[in-house]
């Protein structure tokens, strides 16, 4: 294995932000892996994973070692009639992984089509979309201890997910490595959600009554076509923020001041919609230096320029949680994993 020397990060964060990595190896195996990490311990490096870099903001050059986790492979068990045991390593590109078991008819991953990253992250923040989380699926996940450096297996219980959330963002953070993510995936009687809205009208529009997984991720592809930016023309890593959820108390009192307030509420807590009330504030749409709002995505914040720094970025959204902070007295909270 080769390690590099000042990289540039540009084409490994789909933020497109120009910083360079101290050092910087592609893993293939867990040899591999442990053979980086070890290279760092020797050298007094501190060490980052790295998947797709799609939910990730560097703020500055990284002055240790990023591994970029490079493992592949996917390997299916087969549990009776209705039900199948899908493991994929964590360098797979999840959209493949989700097109791979399309192929083979396996539902339960379809309404999280064309999200970007690899398996390997989709457990840290339990990533979600159109009525659907991977929660929903997974079954376990193998991970090396990096403080052992034992291989361990957590459980769907012990990985204890929630909203954009997991064991690995709380208590684990920093201290496991996913290495494979185990899902059970349905072969017949597919469960089809199309509760959130927007598929429904667009299984409309491309004329389907009786919806199959397959129509449901292309529905779900178009729908995200045509609102989120693509980080290839525009560097962005998705929703920047959480959507907040906040004490039903707290919401009667800005729903009074504000009565068109969107909101789904959920026992004592309401969640509002962030990319509302961002642009409430004024915010979509807007540049400052190389930075904006997205324009049909008050949430997505770009790199508008190509040339954004970090720091910009950063700057730009500590702004617009002033400005939520100041209109609503609702804090935002960022999704975006900041280094
Ligand atoms: P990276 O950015 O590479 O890493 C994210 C964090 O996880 C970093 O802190 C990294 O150190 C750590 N990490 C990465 N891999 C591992 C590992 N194997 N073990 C331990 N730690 C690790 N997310 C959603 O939930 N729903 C969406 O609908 C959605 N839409 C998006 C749309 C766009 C256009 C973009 C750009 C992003 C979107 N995201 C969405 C966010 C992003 O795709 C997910 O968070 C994805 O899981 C990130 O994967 P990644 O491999 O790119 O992670
Ligand atoms: N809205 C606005 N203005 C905007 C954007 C949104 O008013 O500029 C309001 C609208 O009322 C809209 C509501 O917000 O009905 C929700 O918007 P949308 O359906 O676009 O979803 P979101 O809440 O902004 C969430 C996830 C996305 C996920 C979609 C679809 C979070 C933080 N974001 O976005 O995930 O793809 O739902 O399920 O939960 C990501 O995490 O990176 C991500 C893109």
């Amino acid at each position: 294995m080769i390690i590099h020397e000042n990289i540039s990060l540009k084409e490994h964060n789909t933020f497109r932000v120009n910083v360079s990595a101290r050092y910087f190896a592609e893993v293939s195996d867990l040899y591999g892996l442990k053979f980086a990490l070890e290279f760092a311990k020797i050298n007094h490096q501190t060490t980052l994973i790295l998947g797709g870099g799609s939910n990730i903001l560097f703020t500055g050059d990284f002055a240790g070692l990023v591994i970029q986790l490079n493992l592949k492979g996917i390997s299916e068990e087969i549990l009776s009639e209705n039900e199948v045991l899908v493991t994929a390593k964590a360098g797979e590109n999840w959209h493949a992984f989700v097109q791979f078991s399309l192929r083979q008819n396996y539902g339960g991953l379809e309404n999280l089509s064309l999200i970007p990253g690899n398996v390997g992250t989709s457990p840290m923040q339990n990533i979600g979309a159109y009525g659907t989380e991977i929660k929903d699926t997974f079954v376990r996940c193998l991970v090396l201890n990096l403080e052992t450096l034992e291989t361990e297996e957590f459980s769907h219980e012990q990985c204890r997910f929630g909203y954009r959330d997991s064991i690995f963002k709380l208590a684990g953070k920093g201290k496991y490595v996913i290495l494979e993510v185990t899902f059970k995936l349905t072969r017949k009687n597919h469960l089809i959600k199309t509760d959130y809205g927007a598929i429904q009208s667009e299984l409309e529009k491309l004329g389907i009554g009786n919806p199959t997984i397959q129509d449901i991720s292309r529905a779900v592809i178009n729908i995200r076509q045509s609102k989120l930016p693509d980080p290839k023309v525009l560097g962005n890593a998705g929703s920047f923020f959480k959507n907040p959820t906040i004490p039903a108390e707290q919401f009667s009192e800005v729903q009074e001041r504000f009565p068109e307030i969107p909101n789904y509420p959920g026992g004592n807590l309401v969640k509002v919609p962030a990319g509302w009330l961002i642009e409430q504030c004024g915010w979509k749409g807007k540049q400052i230096g190389n930075v904006a709002s997205h324009e049909q995505q008050a949430l997505v914040i770009v790199n508008k320029t190509g040339n954004a720094s970090g720091k910009e970025i950063f700057d730009f959204s500590a702004m617009i949680i002033d400005s939520v902070k100041d209109k609503f007295g609702i804090e935002l909270e960022r999704e975006v994993n900041i280094i």
